[in-house]
Parts: structure tokens; sequence; C-alpha cells
């Protein structure tokens, strides 16, 4: 969605530098694009949502429009089997200003804001029978009534659902922990490895230098005694 707008913003300075400069050559590029994106209406990336019942959802719609708005219609629909339910409609006079929305549905609540072109609805307290695809549609009088619209699909799913996701995070963290348990006696084992090696080393090492110097007994007073030879010599 963000990538379109960047292009629709675009296409719109374009627009705007070619009435200034070279309208035909540019009109001639652009009006084809140009219809088709003079207003648009979004959901968003994701078109759908999934909510557990006697929740409350809220159904996003945004519009766009690189010619502007001026006493732009919307409203929403629910696919009810077939028939469309409308559940709200409204004017948006100008850009900004807020619309006197009209509410057909005692659970919808206009939550919109036209300083973020934002037509938004919540659908309050959901059931089953609420599933399934709701519209938002849009119509600009400046761009001769074209229609636009963008579907978003309510699925309502039972806490079941809920429960599925807690098994597969057992599962996983169990799955996790063992993998972490194996990891950990690999690490441990190469530690003792490490250790143990180390400790040969120091072994040889020891007799390298008791053997250097006769009259120690072991490794460590040879080391020392050593150490203590050199600033003598
Ligand atoms: C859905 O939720 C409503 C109220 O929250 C409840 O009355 C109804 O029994 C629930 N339906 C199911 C199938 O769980
Ligand atoms: C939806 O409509 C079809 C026929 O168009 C019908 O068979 C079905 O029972 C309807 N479903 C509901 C839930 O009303
Ligand atoms: C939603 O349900 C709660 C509790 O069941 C109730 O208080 C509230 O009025 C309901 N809201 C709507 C819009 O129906
Ligand atoms: C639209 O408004 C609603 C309610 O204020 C908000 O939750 C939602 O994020 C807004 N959507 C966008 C795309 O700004
Ligand atoms: C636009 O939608 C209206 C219904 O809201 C319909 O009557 C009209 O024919 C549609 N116009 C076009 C061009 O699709």
């Amino acid at each position: 969605m963000d990538s379109w707008k960047g292009s629709a913003s675009a296409l719109c300075r374009y627009a705007r530098l070619g009435g200034t400069f070279h309208a035909s050559l540019l009109l001639a590029l652009f009006v084809g694009v140009w219809y088709s994106q003079a207003l648009e209406v979004s959901v968003g990336k994701v078109h759908y949502v999934e909510a557990v019942n006697g929740s409350t959802v809220l159904l996003p719609c945004t519009y766009s429009s690189c010619i502007g708005i001026k006493n732009l219609y919307f409203n929403w629909q629910y696919n009810d089997n077939g028939t469309m339910e409308k559940l709200c409609e409204a004017v948006i006079p100008i850009e900004g200003v807020d619309p006197h929305v009209r509410v057909y549905h005692e659970r919808v609540e206009y939550v919109g804001t036209s300083k973020q072109n934002n037509i938004s609805i919540l659908l309050w307290n959901i059931t089953y029978s609420d599933e399934g695809e709701y519209t938002c549609f849009a119509r600009n009088p400046k761009e001769k009534n074209r229609n636009h619209s963008a579907i978003f699909t309510l699925i309502v799913v039972d806490e079941l659902k809920v429960i599925d996701n807690t098994l597969t995070v057992i599962i996983l963290s169990v799955v996790g922990g063992i993998i972490g348990l194996i990891i950990l006696v690999m690490v441990m084992r190469a530690l003792i490895q490490l250790i143990m090696r180390k400790v040969q080393e120091k072994n040889k090492e020891c007799l390298v230098s008791s053997s250097g110097i006769d009259n120690t007994e072991n490794g460590l007073s040879g080391a020392k005694a050593e150490t203590k030879a050199t600033p003598k010599a």
C-alpha cells in the first residue's frame, strides 16, 4: 500500500508538472493510469482478520485521491449470503471535514477520521453470523461518479484456536528445549575435551620443564624454579 501511495503521489506530481510544462505529452502518457488512480479505496495489505467470537473488530478502510475529493460518498456493506446489507453511509463534503455518518447496524460504530482519509468502522461483539465479506465503497463526484470498493473479510474463530496456539507453543518450546539441551550437552562435551586437552598439554609442558631442571620433583615447582633462576643468571 505504501509503495502504491508513493507511485500515486509521484503520478500526482508529474501530472501537476505536466499541467505547467508539457501537458499534452504527459496527458497522453498517463491518461489511462490517471483515471484508474484518481480515487483509490483500500483495506490495507491484509484483506482479512481472524477474530474470536464475542470480540470487537476494526474493519479498516482508507481512500486516497490525486485530484482531491468533493462530496465523496461512501458506505460499508455486508454481503449477507448474496444480498448486500448497508451498515452505514455518509458524504464527506471536502477534504479534512468529518462527515455526518448514518449507521444502520446496532453494533457498528464509525471510527474514521477525514484528516487521515480513514473511513474505518468498528463491529462490536461479533458472532459467527457476522462472518463474511465487508465492502468499503466510495464514489467521488469529481470523477464522473466512478465506483470504487475494497473487500475485507471477517473470520470468526472459537477460543479453541487459542488453545491450538498454546499447544503449538508448548510443542515448539519442548522441541526448542530438547534442541537447547543437545546444544548444551555438545558445548559441555567440547568444553570438557578442551579442558582435558589443556590439562594434557600442561602435563606435557611440565614434563618438558621438569626434564630441563633436574632438581625438581614436579612441574609446578619446576616452573617456579625456572622463573626464579632466570634473574639470578
Ligand atoms: C459466541 O459468543 C456469544 C457471546 O459472546 C455467546 O453467546 C455464544 O454462545 C458464542 N458462540 C459460540 C459458538 O461459542
Ligand atoms: C445462502 O444462499 C444459498 C443459496 O443461494 C442457500 O443454499 C444457503 O442456505 C444460504 N445460506 C444461509 C446461511 O442463509
Ligand atoms: C457488547 O457487549 C457488552 C457486554 O456483553 C455490552 O456491555 C455492550 O453494550 C455491547 N456493545 C454493543 C455495541 O452492543
Ligand atoms: C483508522 O482509524 C482507526 C481508528 O482510529 C485506527 O485504528 C486505524 O489504525 C486507522 N487506519 C489507518 C490506516 O490509519
Ligand atoms: C456505481 O454503484 C451504484 C450503486 O451504488 C450503481 O447504481 C451504479 O450503476 C454504479 N456505477 C458504475 C459505473 O458501476
